[in-house]
């Protein structure tokens, strides 16, 4: 794709620890670009690179679409469809003048996701998304959800090659963290799909409570920014005791079970996204 073929608004999207998203129109057609600089640091070059790599791969009606990339004045471009509607934790929250989603809509919402899921882990070979929270799931006008944010997801064939897993090592966001990552329990691997299953689920719980899955109250001092480090302290606190974590019980009582068996703190245990789906699949409400 040429640079060229792109035209700028000035409207910017998101803005994220290497990356800013801008809209474009791309010969016509209103397109996302997501511009990270690469000039000086090779390793974004290469993170860069693996994303465009790993999402050219992937087509599903819940998965953002990648059209196209580019590189311009030291920096990579990443141009995918434009998704009208903002993030899912936007959608979540929403201002207050907004209806709020019904408990069917959600659902609708959660199996969508689930269904990006399962296909992302059954592409062959699978792809770890790594980075599962709402922020990194968008939404269409028609609440319509499309997994983004290719940026830390490993393709098993890049595991095998590359990734050297240190124990304790924080590669996501650590609010939507499954413990054994988040801990540094397990070693064998630092991208299993049970991460994102634990992920998915903490962010439907987030979905169905309105609330995070650790911190219903906002007490001890969260304040929702991911970096904050009594929060992530308070949060291994409570994985070391296994303690179930507390949103789980403000979702509604027809999902809470299907959501409460993804967040296992034994791995092995955690159904695979297609278990996960007939369960949400099944769960008729009225
Ligand atoms: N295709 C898109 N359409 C509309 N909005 C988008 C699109 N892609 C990204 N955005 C907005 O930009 C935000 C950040 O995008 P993304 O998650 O891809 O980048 P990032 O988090 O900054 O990247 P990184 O985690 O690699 O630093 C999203 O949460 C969303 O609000
Ligand atoms: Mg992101």
């Amino acid at each position: 794709m040429k640079s060229t073929e792109l035209e700028f608004r000035g409207k910017e999207l998101g803005r994220g620890s290497f990356a800013r998203v801008e809209q474009a129109s791309l010969l016509g057609t209103t397109v996302a670009v997501k511009k990270m600089k690469i000039v000086r640091a090779a390793r974004v070059k290469r993170l860069a690179l693996k994303e465009v790599e790993v999402h050219s791969r992937l087509h599903h009606p819940n998965i953002v679409q990648l059209m196209g990339v580019c590189f311009e004045a030291g920096e990579i471009w990443i141009v995918s469809e434009f998704v009208a509607g903002g993030n899912l934790e936007q959608l979540i929250y929403g201002s207050k003048n907004d209806v709020r989603l019904s408990v069917p809509e959600k659902l609708t919402i959660a199996v969508q996701c689930v269904q990006g899921m399962a296909y992302l882990h059954g592409t062959s070979p699978p792809v770890v998304h790594m980075d599962i929270k709402p922020q990194n799931i968008l939404v269409t006008k028609n609440n319509i959800p499309k997994i983004c944010d290719f940026g830390l997801s490993k393709s098993k064939r890049q595991i095998k090659a590359t990734v050297t897993w240190h124990p304790g090592q924080c590669m996501g966001t650590p609010y939507y963290m499954a413990p054994e990552l988040l801990l540094g329990t397990n070693t064998a691997s630092c991208a299993d799909p049970a991460c994102d299953i634990w992920s998915l689920a903490a962010t439907l719980v987030e979905l169905f409570a309105e609330t995070d899955l650790w911190f219903p109250d906002h007490d001890e001092g969260c304040d929702g920014d991911s970096d904050d480090f009594d929060a992530i302290c308070a949060i291994k606190e409570k994985m070391e005791k296994r303690i179930v974590p507390p949103s789980i019980a403000a979702v509604d009582s027809r999902v809470q079970k299907a959501l409460a068996d993804c967040l296992v703190y034994v791995p092995e245990f955690c159904p695979l996204a297609l278990g996960m789906l007939e369960k949400m699949s099944e769960i008729s409400i009225k």
